[in-house]
């Protein structure tokens, strides 16, 4: 059988090799200890601290016409040490005031709006209605426009338009979480 250092529970401790096992066991945890800096090194060289980066969600060509479109796309942050990946769904409404039978759409033909479905009020989800022709929270009913302003209902401002840019005709997204309740736009 192999030998070991440590006390066995059938023989008496003997002063010498009590010494001995406790300078092994010292001896364990200074390698352990030495080996945390080593650990931390390895943990910084991670990705560069970074919050919410533009993020593409579509060739341009293939968002419809004067209708919102719900896309979902997924955001990677880090702040410090806290690294998220974190699926997100976004309305997206292209398209103008003819192309969209009248709803309030603006009169530019390619205007492209990216709207937070997160409902100002409370932060429910919101979903298009097609039958009515808006924005519809089913929390407290809640209802906005297509071009996301307030219709009805508790809310206390629009829906939140986040941030767009278009590149080599794909849209970009950067997803931004605001604060609900209030009337202001405020980011987290
Ligand atoms: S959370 Fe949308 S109306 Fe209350």
């Amino acid at each position: 059988m192999a030998e070991t250092n440590t006390p066995s529970v059938d023989e008496p401790i003997t002063r010498r090799g009590f010494v001995g096992w406790a300078a092994g066991l010292a001896g364990a945890f200074a390698a352990l200890v030495a080996g945390v800096p080593v650990l931390g090194s390895l943990v910084a060289a991670g990705p560069p601290a970074k919050q919410g980066d533009l993020v593409r969600v579509a060739d341009i060509s293939t968002l419809p016409d004067g209708v919102p479109a719900a896309l979902t796309f997924v955001d990677q942050t880090q702040d410090a040490y806290d690294y998220s990946i974190l699926p997100h769904s976004v309305w997206v409404v292209r398209g103008s005031e003819a192309a969209s039978g009248g709803l309030g759409l603006t009169a530019e033909a390619d205007a492209i709006t990216v709207f937070s479905p997160v409902c100002t009020h409370l932060g429910c989800q919101v979903f298009w209605d097609a039958s009515t022709g808006h924005f519809v929270c089913p929390c407290h009913n809640s209802v906005f426009s297509i071009d996301g302003r307030v219709v009805s209902g508790p809310a206390p401002r629009g829906l939140d338009v986040l941030p767009t840019e278009v590149r080599d005709g794909a849209l970009y997204v950067r997803w931004v979480d605001y604060t609900p309740a209030i009337s202001e736009k405020i980011p987290v």
